[in-house]
């Protein structure tokens, strides 16, 4: 490789890097979560029309602040996602217990969401929760 080529594939890298880095819609899961978003519609699903409901639904039956004592169903204490700013807080975990992995809402929780809501939720947590 002459030095130019070499110079020009280190510029194009570095370039790469620095969209990345200025990529101001960073998401809470990562740099991974950049590829997914690039190939979905990140205009359609947002708290509002989507994952306010799915979350009312299917975890604050036993996720949410006012709900305490045994009717946590042993729901840790302070895993609540009463609000947008608390869901975006445990995104990381929302995504990777409900969403790639059925084990929440456990079995036994009033209501289970259908595969396709929990690829949903996944799409809106890789779109950076708008
Ligand atoms: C019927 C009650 C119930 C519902 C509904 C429920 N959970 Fe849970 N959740 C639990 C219990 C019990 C635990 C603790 C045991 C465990 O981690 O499996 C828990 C733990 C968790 C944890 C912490 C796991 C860890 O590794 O520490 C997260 C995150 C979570 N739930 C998310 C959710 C989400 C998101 C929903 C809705 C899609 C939901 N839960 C719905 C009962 C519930």
């Amino acid at each position: 490789m002459t030095h130019a080529r070499f110079t020009s594939a280190l510029l194009s890298c570095l370039v790469s890097l620095s969209l990345c880095a200025c990529d101001d819609k960073a998401s809470p899961i990562g740099a991974d979560a950049a590829p997914d978003a690039a190939t979905i519609d990140c205009q359609e699903l947002t708290y509002d029309n989507f994952a306010q409901g799915f979350i009312e639904d299917y975890c604050l039956e036993c996720h949410h602040s006012s709900v305490t004592g045994s009717d946590r169903k042993d729901a840790p204490a302070s895993i609540d996602f009463d609000d947008y700013d608390l869901a975006f807080r445990w995104a990381v975990s929302i995504k990777a217990i409900s969403g790639t992995r059925p084990n929440m809402p456990p079995s036994f929780a009033m209501a289970l969401p259908i595969p396709e809501e929990r690829m949903k939720l996944v799409q809106w947590i890789d779109c950076g929760l708008p």
